[in-house]
């Protein structure tokens, strides 16, 4: 199915209209680059913190987490590189941020770090950053989380977190902003290693992206040339995703993520070393980098779909065109959507035990408002895979109807196998 040619603006709309994503304090006119999250969009973006969490920790023996501070140490961003080097997505918008020319000529410095002071005295020794990557409190907490979890190399250490970054041209909706969370991955390797590693981290994250249902053809790989590298790379590889917008010059393909081989710069940087039965060296790190927005985007996108005259079934028929957000069922904000046919008791007594029955164990929600054929389309259109409709006959035979919301088939179920039968229903996906 092709997407509809202003599917942004469509996106934008549906952000706002159903509480996923809309500008920053908008009653006092926005803030250029700041976003904030509505009921649905945290559970959105919850779930795909959840989903990389467990893929990139909890599933594997060599990762460990950290949580780390947001404001840093100046020192942290002097040894970095990032108080003085040049990084890529400064002028990653193709335009030069002066006068929009196409003709970027030497790459200017810019200093994308939002500073702000720590102490009760503001004078430049009290200055301090917000982050703009996750990554340096990783290297800088390296020997500590590695004693303490007595990690050897190979191994990793993974931080979802905000980061911030003055960016020049923020745009695209979520594409670019100016506060947004990462989901990074520092895995340290032997210097002897580093291109294996390198390679299986970039399937690893294509795979992720395909395994949360990102079509295949909708992302591929670039790899960057020489002279595109951040200051601190050998090689990247940017997983690209095809936006319906102009990302970076060419229309359609743009970066989604990006797997980097950051050598020994950052350890060097700032005088960690490791030691093993092989000597004394210092790792190599190959950084896997995701950014929560911008995953949270491509999936909206691909989940995306218009069926124009509406679908009909034989329980089904409507006439209007209907959006279907065929998220995995991992990611959909809300799991099963309980329904009864009438707002009045007796029903709305049963209904609300169903609910609770669900509650723990799956996010709700209990919509009683307006027709149940029109209840079904608003579940649809945030992506709920499962409505959960109580009515007259479950007084009787104790049953409820469970409507997909992919193939819309329905099926009547006991209200007491509920739970293992939704269990099950997500446990396939
Ligand atoms: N530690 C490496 C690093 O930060 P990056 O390519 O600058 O690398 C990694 O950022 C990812 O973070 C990007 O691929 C993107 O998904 C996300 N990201 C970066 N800047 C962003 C911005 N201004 N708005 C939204 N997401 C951003």
């Amino acid at each position: 199915m092709t997407p509809p040619d202003d599917l942004m603006s469509k996106l934008v709309s549906l952000g706002k209209r159903r509480g996923f994503v809309f500008p920053t304090a908008e009653i006092y006119g926005g803030l250029q680059g700041f976003w904030d999250w509505g009921p649905l969009g945290v559970e959105l973006k919850n779930n795909i913190k959840r989903m990389w969490w467990q893929r990139f920790v909890q599933e594997r023996m060599d990762v460990v987490g950290l949580d780390s501070a947001i404001v840093t140490n100046p020192e942290v961003w002097n040894r970095s590189g990032h108080l003085t080097g040049f990084k890529k997505d400064d002028l990653s918008s193709g335009a030069c941020p002066d006068c929009g020319g196409k003709d970027l000529g030497t790459p200017r410095q810019f200093n994308l770090m939002l500073k702000t002071q720590v102490g009760p005295v503001q004078d430049s020794g009290s200055d301090a950053f917000l982050r703009p990557e996750t990554a340096q409190n990783i290297f800088v907490n390296f020997e500590t989380v590695r004693t303490t979890s007595r990690l050897k190399v190979p191994f990793g250490i993974a931080q979802i977190g905000k980061a911030f970054r003055n960016e020049i041209t923020p745009g695209n909706f979520i594409f670019r902003t100016r506060e947004f969370e990462q989901m990074e991955l520092e895995f340290f390797v032997s210097p002897k290693e580093d291109q294996k590693w390198f390679e299986y981290w970039v399937e690893e994250s294509m795979k992720w992206f395909t395994d949360l249902g990102i079509k295949s053809d909708s992302i591929r790989q670039y790899h960057q040339k020489k002279e595109e590298l951040a200051h601190y790379a050998k090689a990247t590889v940017d997983v690209e995703f095809n936006w319906p917008f102009s990302s970076q010059g060419g229309k359609g393909w743009g970066e989604l993520m990006g797997i980097a081989n950051r050598t020994d710069f950052d350890l060097k940087a700032h005088n960690l070393k490791y030691k093993d039965e092989s000597g004394e060296f210092t790792p190599y790190v190959i950084e896997p980098s995701f950014g929560v927005e911008r995953a949270a985007l491509a999936f909206l996108i691909n989940a995306y779909e218009e069926i124009e005259g509406g679908r009909t079934t034989t329980t089904e028929s409507n006439k209007e065109t209907e959006v279907v957000l065929r998220l995995h069922k991992s990611l959909a904000p809300i799991k099963v959507a309980v329904l009864p046919l009438s707002k009045k008791e007796p029903l709305a007594k049963l209904a609300t035990e169903v609910f609770d029955s669900l509650k723990s164990k799956f996010m709700c929600a209990y919509d009683e408002v307006s027709s149940i054929g029109r209840r079904y389309r608003r579940q649809d259109e945030v992506g709920t895979p499962y409505c959960v409709t109580v009515d007259f006959e479950s007084l009787e035979d104790k049953k409820a109807t469970v409507r997909d919301r992919d193939t819309m088939k329905q099926e009547r179920i006991p209200i007491a196998e509920l739970n293992d039968y939704c269990r099950d229903k997500f446990n396939e996906s």
